[in-house]
Order: C-alpha cells, then sequence, then structure tokens
C-alpha cells in the first residue's frame, strides 16, 4: 500500500505533521522532490524537530527512511541535520535513511548564483529561500549537475567540478560581477561529505520496489505545494521542482500503478511565504490576527508567512491535478475566535465567475475571489477529540470544502501534536 501527502496549497499547509501522524502505520518514508528549502516541524514526544531534508519518519526508530532521486541535496545540510537530530537522541544510520544516488548535489556555486540572481531581478525578485534549489535543478536539466553518485568516484567528480566550476565563475565574474570560488576549496570539502555521506548511498528505486512488492506500506512525503509547482504553481513564483502527486514517480523511481491513494494537506485558511500573487491575502488585522495565533513564521527562513482566506478554487485544482482522494485539513484551530469567516469559491474575472484557477499572472491579477460567509467557532475545538466534538460551524465549515471540492475529509487536525489529530474517514 502507498500514500502519497502532498501540499494542497503554497506549502506550510503541515505536511509534516500529518506525514508523522501517519507514519505510524507506515514501513517506509519517502522524500520525492526539492530540498532543504523545506521547512517541517513535527512534534512527537514533547519535543518540537525541525527537519529540511529527512522525511519526517525518521522520529521513529522502526521506519526506514529514504531521499529519493528528484531530491537536490545539500550534503552540508543533510549531514547537519543528522547531527541535530542525533544530538537529540534520535538514532539515525543505514538502517532507517538511504539516499538516492542519483540525486542531484547543491554545490557552493548554487548558493551563491541564487543569492546573485535574486538581488538581480530586484523588486521582481522570487523571494527564494536562497539554498541554491533553482540553480541546482538548472544544472540537472541542462545536464550538467553533479549526481551523488558522481561524488564517490574522486575523477569523476574532479573532471565535473572543473567543468563546472569553469563556466559558474565566469558567471558569477562577468554577469553579477561578484567573486571567483576556489576550485580546491569546494573540491575537498566535497570529498569529505562524499566519505561521511557514502555508507547511507543506494539505489533508492530498487529498495522502494523492493518494500513495495513485499507488501510494506510506504508513505510519500511532498515538500513545498501545488501551487509552488513548476508546472502547475503560479510560475514564475514556484519552486523548481514537482511537489504535486504526479513528482513521486520520477522523484522515486516507481510507476504509477504503485501509488494507492493521496492526501491533500490544506491550512483551513492560506498562506504563503515569498513574493507572488495571492487573490484572498489579508492585509487587514484579521491577516495580523491568524499571522499570530497560527505562528505563521517561516521553518526554514523565519520569514512572516502571508496570510488570507481559504481559496477553495485553489483547493479544488489541487484535487483535480494530483487526484487526490482524500484532504487533511489543519489549524482549524487557529480561526477559533474569529466572528465570521470567509471562504473563496470563485473568481470574478472580466465580468464572469470562473472557477478554474487561471494560467496566467496578469490573468489572475485581475480575478477578484468571490466569498461566501461563515460563521466562526470558539476554542473548544482544540479539544475535541472526534468529529462529534467539533463545534456546528466548524463541522458545516468542513461539510462545505468536501462539498465543493467533491473530496472527502480523512483528517482533522486541531493543533500541532500527534494527539490533535482527528481522524475522520480512511485516507
Ligand atoms: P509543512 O512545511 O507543510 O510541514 O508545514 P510547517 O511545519 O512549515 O508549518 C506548519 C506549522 O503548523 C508547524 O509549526 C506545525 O507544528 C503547525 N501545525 C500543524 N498542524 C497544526 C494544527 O492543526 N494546528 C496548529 N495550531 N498548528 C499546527
Ligand atoms: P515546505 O515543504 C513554503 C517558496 C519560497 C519562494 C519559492 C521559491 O516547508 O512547505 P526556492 O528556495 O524553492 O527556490 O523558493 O518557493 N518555498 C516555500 N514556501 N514552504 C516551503 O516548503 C517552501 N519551499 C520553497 O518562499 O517563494
Ligand atoms: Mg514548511
Amino acid at each position: 500500500m502507498s500514500l502519497v501527502v502532498i501540499g494542497a496549497q503554497w506549502g506550510d499547509e503541515g505536511k509534516g505533521k500529518i506525514t508523522d501522524f501517519l507514519a505510524e502505520g507506515a514501513d517506509v518514508v519517502v522524500r520525492y522532490q526539492g530540498g532543504n528549502n523545506a521547512g517541517h516541524t513535527v512534534i512527537a514526544n514533547d519535543k518540537k524537530y525541525k527537519l529540511h531534508l529527512i522525511p519526517s519518519g525518521i522520529l521513529y526508530d522502526d521506519k526506514l527512511c529514504i531521499i529519493g532521486n528528484g531530491v537536490v541535496i545539500d550534503p552540508k545540510a543533510l549531514l547537519d541535520e543528522i547531527e541535530y537530530l542525533k544530538n537529540e537522541g534520535i538514532r539515525v544510520d543505514n538502517k532507517k535513511l538511504l539516499i538516492s544516488d542519483r540525486a542531484h548535489v547543491i554545490m557552493p556555486y548554487h548558493k551563491k548564483i541564487d543569492a546573485l540572481s535574486e538581488k538581480k531581478r530586484g523588486s521582481k525578485d522570487i523571494g527564494t529561500t536562497g539554498k541554491g534549489i533553482g540553480p541546482c535543478y538548472t544544472d540537472k536539466h541542462e545536464r550538467t549537475g553533479i549526481r551523488i553518485c558522481d561524488l564517490l568516484n574522486k575523477e569523476v567528480f574532479y573532471e565535473r567540478l572543473k567543468t563546472n566550476l569553469e563556466v559558474k565563475n565566469r558567471l558569477i565574474r562577468e554577469i553579477y560581477e561578484d567573486e571567483e570560488m576556489n576550485f580546491d576549496e569546494i573540491y575537498n570539502t566535497y570529498i569529505e561529505y562524499a566519505e561521511k555521506l557514502k555508507d547511507f548511498i543506494t539505489d533508492t528505486s530498487v529498495v522502494l520496489y523492493d518494500n513495495i512488492k513485499e507488501g510494506k506500506k510506504v508513505l510519500f512525503e511532498g515538500a513545498q505545494g501545488t501551487l509552488l509547482d513548476i508546472d502547475y504553481g503560479t510560475y514564475p513564483y514556484v519552486t523548481s521542482s514537482h511537489p504535486i502527486a504526479g513528482g513521486v514517480c520520477i522523484g522515486s523511481g516507481i510507476g504509477p500503478t504503485m501509488i494507492d491513494r493521496v492526501v491533500g494537506v490544506c491550512k483551513a485558511y492560506t498562506t504563503r511565504v515569498g513574493k507572488g500573487p495571492f487573490p484572498t491575502e489579508l492585509f487587514d488585522e484579521i491577516g495580523d490576527y491568524i499571522r499570530e495565533k497560527g505562528f505563521e513564521y517561516g521553518t526554514t527562513t523565519g520569514r512572516a508567512r502571508r496570510c488570507g482566506w481559504l481559496d477553495l478554487v485553489i483547493l479544488k485544482y489541487a484535487a483535480r491535478i494530483s487526484g487526490l482522494t482524500s484532504l487533511a485539513i489543519t489549524k482549524i484551530d487557529t480561526l477559533a475566535g474569529l466572528e465570521k469567516i470567509k471562504v473563496c469559491t470563485g473568481y470574478e474575472f472580466e465580468g464572469r465567475v470562473i472557477e478554474n484557477f487561471p494560467a496566467s499572472l496578469e490573468d489572475l491579477a485581475k480575478c477578484k475571489p468571490i466569498y461566501e460567509d461563515f460563521d466562526g467557532w470558539d476554542e473548544s475545538i482544540q479539544r475535541a477529540k472526534t468529529y462529534e466534538d467539533l463545534p456546528e460551524n466548524a463541522k458545516k465549515y468542513l461539510k462545505f470544502i468536501e462539498e465543493y471540492t467533491g473530496v472527502r475529509i480523512s483528517i482533522v487536525s486541531v493543533g500541532p501534536e500527534r494527539e490533535n489529530t482527528i481522524v475522520v474517514g480512511k485516507y
């Protein structure tokens, strides 16, 4: 059985929390795209863990975690995360963590170019996390990237780094007018990283296939979200990978027939970090209320997240693009205390109503959200243990989400901890 967990909005929906909750019943947990631009906060054993590259399943002692080929790996970030987890008393060895030999490696020049290109874009910057994600995926698709398997072969790595650095240094010097990077420094450091990581490296597609064939339960943990997808997101204000369910096959090396179900994680409202369009964004005190109450500050960069009402046009879009079989609605507790809650059910565009998310950002800029109003609920929602315990108005809100999207809700999350999770139906 394999289950995919994806973000249905602009990231930070609570994928880490939901993955951690579902991981209890899984054998293998897999990351298939993105890199350490992700920030997944999980509260378990009364501790708060911040994960960036390692699947949220790592907090259990008996799960196998896989970093698939579609992920871009910053070896330093990975080694630091392993160290951090070990210091927290979590075992991390190659019985618990495997890294794909086909994954691409984030190099120091990727991070530098990420920063320099953002600076050059000026007011048109994307607001990236600065982790070198875009430049690394660029090299992958340009077919000049360095893969994990290349790191293991000193001669191959030497050659590839030499060729790459020549071009990158020219770019850095001539286009961005910045300081060149030193070959020996990078080469020596990365050879050291390879030595430290080598025991974790394998053909993870084979491991995954064998596990599925043996009947093991596999959980795929998405990073980012549908509207940050390079194809389906608000391009160019997107990341450079495929967070949608379609990304699972390419990013982990399994066929589509091996995926059974897809859970879309969706906040009870919307947030976005970084630049780009956001039709239901709130610029008033309600937006501030949600930000403070929901502690909407980035796990990776600490930036304040932009907050707004739930946008069902987006959720329906995510449901279609990823073929969602159920929804996990998170942070419904954050909305407690608001008298009225709005939900966007369509956009007014050039005198008509549209319900499909447009491709063109210029069209999107012309869209005005159409809202349906709901009565709010009180703080008692945080204590809810079952669906019946939920306030009536919250149930009405949830029912409306199901009816509009045509996707049933399997999980309602009413707080950040494992215990604050209500299973409504089959996920
Ligand atoms: P991810 O990137 O999708 O894993 O989400 P983040 O971890 O970046 O952001 C979600 C934040 O909300 C984290 O701090 C979680 O601990 C927290 N969280 C998750 N679910 C809930 C919930 O139902 N209620 C509340 N109050 N917090 C939640
Ligand atoms: P998780 O997994 C929210 C955003 C950045 C920026 C854009 C491109 O925690 O949900 P990048 O560094 O990827 O080139 O930045 O994507 N972004 C995220 N926003 N959650 C994330 O991950 C994100 N990862 C990238 O803010 O707008
Ligand atoms: Mg996050």
